[in-house]
């Protein structure tokens, strides 16, 4: 059934009684139900996260009620809460409206002091109506073992009389229940590193479904995967900026979406954004942070979205040579062990590669978004992912496990299966 059917319902009886009835007045549909619950991790996700959410009517009071153990949605007995300090109304244009994707409102807060490897048990309130009690579990302060999800282009998928981005995608949704099986099999999957192109536009008619879409992507024990946020072509309306708050970050410069995540004391991840200039202060924050970094860190790993090594797209286009030719050499210089990319709609890994030629000891791209958006064929005779390196078609998400040995990943299918896996051991 249209799902808009009962607002539409509702406002028409609403009018047709203030027709009838002078006493009654006509009002909009009031939905302050919050939904779309998310957690975004920034810098330290093991003490801080940015719980996100929607309502569907603009509302007062918006907050989370949190504890370290399971309350069952007994609000009054949650120890702590903390109230969004990001409220909204997310933008509508002309297309949404016309195709009748109901107006929301944006509300975003920032939960900080939380204990590393804990779990957060939470209910969402807006204006006296509650989610259900969901969890995630902080990042660890620790060396144990962990893992991590990597996968991007989730703007489509699928069901082809419904091609235009805009309604539920049998493939998005499938691979979101494969990332939600895939969370139920490993206790520590700490968060999902999205490579951007979350949708086909940032406006509200398609992020709306991304989110509806979203709810899937959750343990059948109430279990959410935090997500670390990347902006990539498709996402430069100001929907992104509106519903992808990023606290500090974003407050600081609005289109910036760069930033470094420390999963563990041994364990960092740059976001860098391919949408705005990849020299200029942006360079600057990547050669700064890969000095720090690399002699402190084990791992040491960098996202974005547009890719150095394209598989599917055009190797000399602008696009990609920029982030090769920029970016490239310094993930060479200070010894990056492993580079998510994404945009191309297709699965690869590259050979390990330095001056743009094979190098045993050289670096790693894999990718490129398998979302749920139709996949593309790699490009034939590439040297980059023959073996053994490794190109398919086929939707994918990687999920990478870090212990001190080992940093394995192994690209999971829709259906899945496990379709590359590789191995990295630590710098010398
Ligand atoms: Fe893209
Ligand atoms: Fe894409």
């Amino acid at each position: 059934m249209n799902r808009f059917l009962p607002c539409l319902v509702s406002v028409l009886l609403l009018g047709a009684c203030a027709r009838q009835e002078a006493t009654v007045a006509p009002s909009a549909t009031v939905d302050p139900s919050p939904r779309h619950l998310r957690i975004v991790w920034t810098e330290q996700p093991s003490t801080h996260a940015i719980v996100s959410w929607t309502t569907m009517s603009p509302t007062t009071k918006n907050v989370v009620h949190y504890d370290t153990v399971s309350r069952g949605g007994d609000v009054a007995s949650y120890r702590s809460r903390v109230y969004a300090s990001r409220n909204g109304t997310i933008t509508l244009r002309a297309e949404d409206r016309k195709e009748g994707v109901p107006p929301g409102w944006y509300h975003h807060a920032e939960i900080d002091g939380l204990s590393p490897s804990t779990r957060v048990y939470m209910v969402v309130e807006s204006d006296g109506v509650l989610t259900e009690e969901r969890y995630f579990v902080t990042a660890p302060a620790d060396d144990r073992p962990f893992k991590l999800l990597s996968g991007g282009d989730s703007r489509m998928g699928g069901e082809k009389p419904r091609y235009a981005g805009r309604t539920p995608h049998v493939d998005r949704r499938a691979m979101n229940r494969r990332m939600a099986e895939l969370l139920e099999e490993n206790p520590d999957l700490l968060a999902m590193v999205h490579g951007a192109d979350w949708c086909t536009t940032a406006d509200w008619r398609h992020l709306y479904w991304w989110f509806e879409d979203n709810e899937l992507l959750q343990a059948a024990d109430g279990r959410l995967l935090p997500f670390i946020v990347s902006r990539g072509n498709h996402d430069e309306g100001i929907g992104f900026q509106e519903n992808f708050w990023l606290g500090d970050i974003t407050d600081a410069n609005s289109a910036a979406y760069y930033f470094t995540t420390l999963f563990n004391p041994q364990t960092a991840l740059i976001t860098l954004n391919t949408e705005i200039s990849v020299a200029g202060d942006q360079l600057e924050f990547l050669e700064k942070q890969l000095a720090e970094l690399r002699p402190a860190k084990r791992w040491l790993l960098v996202q974005y979205h547009r890719p150095a090594y394209p598989v599917a797209k055009d190797f000399n286009e602008h696009t990609f040579a920029r982030v090769r030719q920029t970016w490239s050499p310094l993930f060479e210089k200070f010894n990056v062990d492993l580079v998510l990319e994404s945009d191309g709609h297709v699965l690869k890994r590259t050979v390990p590669i330095r001056n743009n030629a094979f190098a045993a000891d050289g670096i790693v791209y894999i990718g490129e978004g398998g979302l749920g958006v139709p996949q593309r064929q790699p490009r034939p005779n590439l040297w980059f992912v023959e073996p053994p390196g490794f190109a398919a078609s086929a939707h994918h998400v990687w999920l990478l496990s870090f212990t001190a040995e080992t940093l394995r990943m192994e690209a999971i299918g829709i259906d899945g299966a496990v379709l590359d896996s590789h191995s990295l051991s630590p710098r010398p």
